[in-house]
């Protein structure tokens, strides 16, 4: 281990994480009464320039009355080069109840947008006397944002976690795609020419760098990456895929656009039950190993060794918050 130890965010079931525009107050009851982990109530891209003052009303309504049990509840402001923003964070925060538990920022380019959003927090927080600090999620969105993204993560002691929003990163990076996340058809590779055979064309991920850079600065700040939007509500396997290509970098959880994605981001989000009990099975393999004053064993006939506990822990304890959570 590094002589530098990472402080983990408070830890949070995130494994789906439903946005819900704050124009439409009709959804509210819905979103509370489903199967999201977090709920994001937003006042940035779902909402037209003419409704914003009035989302915001909504929001602040919501966040006061509906019984949102035990979810955790999340506001999107609006980005840090609006009019809009300072008045998000501002009412937001003195009109509502001490409910909310984090703020999401959009667009986040560099450390000092955090830092202003922090500053602005901390003064509304104070001045009403709220011991409850609320968290940030930040949004790495941009070519700005992913750039800094390491810095980013560290801006803020209210930082939790990182999300990757896909449709802004592609619009900023000038990806050539207008769907909202998944794969690319010119995003592939065309097998060489071998005499007459069949050439072959495969498609490939081209978010695996994106999201695998956001979760490694994640990671090492101990905040949670999360994968942004699928936005073809309609298609629930490419919605699977995209979560567990995303999970299998590291991603604990994905957004969902539409009520009939939370039930999956939550199935890929959390570890079946043949990979617990694979994972007992590890912990108890090497438990033997130790005690017989070996590093390395094999199990099944595959090596497993100290870093074997360690990814056994990952999985036993993610079990461990998902039934605590009931
Ligand atoms: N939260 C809660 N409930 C939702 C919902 C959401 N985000 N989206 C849809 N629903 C409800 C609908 O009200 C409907 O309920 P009903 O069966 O009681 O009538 C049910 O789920 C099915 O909805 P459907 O008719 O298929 O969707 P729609 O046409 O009303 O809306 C979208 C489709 C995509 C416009 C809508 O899901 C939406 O606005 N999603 C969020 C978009 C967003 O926030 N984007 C910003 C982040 S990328
Ligand atoms: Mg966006």
């Amino acid at each position: 281990m590094s002589f530098t130890i990472v402080e983990p965010a408070p830890a949070r079931l995130n494994r789906s994480e439903l946005a819900v525009p704050g124009s439409r107050s009709e959804l509210f009851e819905k979103a509370a009464k489903g199967n999201a982990d977090v709920i994001f109530l937003d006042l940035e891209d779902a909402v037209g320039p003419d409704d914003k003052p009035q989302a915001r009303k909504n929001v602040i309504e919501a966040i006061n009355d509906i019984d949102w049990g035990d979810k955790t509840l999340s506001v999107r402001i609006n980005g840090l080069d609006t009019h809009y923003m300072y008045r998000d964070v501002v009412d937001v925060i003195e009109q509502t109840n001490g409910r909310l538990d984090l703020i999401m920022i959009p667009k986040v380019g560099i450390p000092s947008d955090v830092y202003a959003v922090d500053m602005l927090v901390t003064q509304v927080e104070d001045a009403m006397g709220r011991d409850k600090r609320i968290g940030f999620e930040l949004i790495i969105e941009t070519a700005l944002g992913m750039a800094n993204v390491e810095a980013n993560a560290t801006a803020s002691k209210r930082n939790e976690s990182l999300h990757f929003g896909v449709a802004d990163y592609a619009a900023s990076t000038k990806a050539r795609m207008t769907t909202i996340g998944g794969p690319n058809a010119i995003y592939g590779v065309l097998t060489d020419i071998d005499g007459d055979k069949p050439r072959e064309y495969h498609w490939g991920d081209m978010w695996h760098f994106a999201i695998s850079r956001m979760v490694v600065a994640a990671r090492a700040a101990g905040l949670r990456p999360i994968d942004g939007p699928f936005g073809d509500f309609k298609d629930g396997d490419g919605y699977r895929a995209q979560a567990n290509r995303a999970a299998a970098l590291g991603c604990e959880g994905k957004w969902a656009i539409h009520p009939s994605q939370i039930d999956l981001g939550n199935e890929v989000n959390s570890p079946s039950e043949k990979e617990i009990a694979q994972a007992h099975r590890i912990l108890e393999a090497m438990e033997q190993a130790q005690k017989d004053g070996q590093g390395a064993v094999s199990l099944d006939g595959r090596l497993i060794d100290i870093a074997s506990i360690k990814q056994a822990d990952v999985m036993v304890r993610k079990a461990a918050q998902i039934a605590a959570a009931g």
